[in-house]
């Protein structure tokens, strides 16, 4: 046990009460940025004339060994530290000695544990960023290859009119666009440095919070010094981000699934994307999907956690809050995790056009163009809906599409039908006369794809 208080205490602490209250086997997660969060400290002490430039000189070239050997793995962070806090101040004192013992002048593990969970999850936000924008290369680059591959587009999972796949695919860059949006808005409204908030009533040293916010690039100080340390809503932001995440994850994996079904084979997983079975030679499973839908399960649970914990503490910092790293870690590394295998497997998953298309003809897709081809034959839209049910019927009963059928067999049903009925319900005239923005007609659909390909080529509003 080796810890940074005791003096106050009679007793060792018992070694069970040690176990159940010690971070370090998680909150070393964040080493390298209690260190970069600890140079800043000192570095503003030195300008304050808190700390003298040699002591400050001292500490930073200690903490830089640290944090060097740490990450050479020839310094193991050992548990018998408390947290990662304790493990780098005890090791400074270690290997520097007396100039080690002021890094923690005017700051408490409070405000230190809010500056690196703020440090960590900024990083960490940045990461998701680009794994977004990963996934939306690759789902930008299909759609431009596919604004006339035609499938069926599905309400209750029912074939119900056509589009093109790269219609549906400009559904999941809507959604991870938004996400990517949220990921920013996350990043803006956290960025203030809660260091110099001290336990929770600030400090009686002249801090400059303005130079220490700087130094970690943050916008400026927080503003309160109780709510620094007792903050946790950006976590559950990012939580509920990632939640979202992983649910459009989720959505996109179960269609995943049901498209590569052997009823449906509209796509083809790659083989470095798929498992086997260990009983039945034939299978090929899509688990890298099912996995993604089954982790979105986890982050929704640290949402939920957190926002529990969070919900009974009085200001401003209690031990309650040490509970928000495992979850929050847990859930950023499934969220990276999933994004990064999920872009993966979309990259190299083959797309059967035919069938797809096959699927929209003999699906009806196209039997709202067919009422609709009547209605500008003078026909009144309920009666053509009719006509048009009679002549599905009539399909069905011969389990053949609509363009199969004879202009005879047309006309036996409604006198109106001419031979361009053909050209009205092909799956090409479905689609493209849908050209309203948004729709999945070809020219809507490429000024649509303009518009994202500029939006990923500028970045706009990258977070850095
Ligand atoms: N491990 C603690 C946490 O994660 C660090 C802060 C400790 N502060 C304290 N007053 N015990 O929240």
């Amino acid at each position: 046990m080796a810890q940074l208080w005791g003096g106050r205490f009679t007793k060792e602490t018992d070694q069970l009460v040690y176990n159940f209250n010690a971070s370090i086997s998680f909150d070393q997660k964040f080493y390298a940025q209690d260190m970069r969060g600890s140079i800043a400290h000192v570095k503003m002490l030195a300008k304050q004339g808190i700390l003298t430039e040699d002591e400050r000189d001292q500490i930073i070239a200690g903490i830089e060994g640290i944090l060097s050997d740490v990450e050479q793995g020839v310094l193991e962070i050992s548990d018998k530290y408390e947290d990662i806090h304790s493990f780098v101040e005890a090791t400074l004192v270690d290997r520097i000695g007396e100039p080690g013992k002021k890094l923690h002048t005017g700051r408490s593990r409070n405000d230190q544990v809010a500056l690196d969970m703020k440090l960590y999850t900024r990083d960490e936000i940045q990461v998701l960023d680009g794994l977004l924008k990963e996934l939306l290369e690759v789902l930008l680059h299909i759609m431009e290859e596919n604004t006339e591959t035609f499938m069926p587009g599905f309400t209750h999972l029912q074939k119900a009119q056509p589009i093109t796949l790269a219609h549906h695919m400009g559904a999941y860059f809507e959604m991870f666009r938004r996400d990517r949006s949220k990921l920013y808005d996350i990043y803006q409204r956290m960025n203030y440095c809660p260091l110099g908030s001290g336990a929770l009533a600030g400090t009686t040293y002249p801090l400059d919070r303005e130079y220490t916010a700087e130094l970690l690039g943050f916008a400026g100080p927080t503003l309160n010094s109780m709510d620094s340390v007792a903050d946790r809503d950006y976590v559950i932001e990012l939580m509920s981000a990632l939640s979202t995440i992983m649910m459009h994850l989720s959505r996109f994996s179960e269609e995943v699934i049901i498209w590569n079904s052997n009823e449906y084979q509209f796509v083809d997983i790659d083989d470095a994307y798929s498992t086997g079975s260990s009983i039945m030679p034939q299978k090929k499973n899509p688990d890298i999907a099912e996995l993604v839908r089954g982790k979105t399960g986890r982050v929704y649970g640290a949402l939920m956690s957190i926002l529990t914990t969070m919900k009974g503490i009085p200001l401003a910092y209690n031990k309650d809050m040490q509970e928000d790293k495992e979850l929050a870690f847990d859930a950023i590394d499934t969220a990276k995790g999933c994004l990064a295998l999920f872009t993966g497997m979309l990259r190299t998953m083959k797309f059967r056009k035919e069938n797809m298309e096959n699927s929209a003809k003999n699906g009806f897709t196209n039997a709202t163009d067919a009422a609709d081809y009547l209605v500008n034959h003078g026909v009144a839209f309920r009666d053509a809906h009719g006509i048009v049910g009679r002549l599905v019927l009539y399909c069905l009963e011969k389990d053949i599409a609509l363009d199969d059928m004879t202009l005879e067999e047309f006309k036996a049903i409604s006198p109106v039908f001419e031979a361009d009925i053909y050209e009205a319900i092909s799956m090409e005239t479905c689609v493209n006369k849908r050209m309203t923005i948004g729709a999945p007609g070809k020219e809507a659909m490429e000024k649509v794809i303009a518009i994202y390909a500029k939006y990923l080529q500028e970045c706009e509003k990258t977070l850095a």
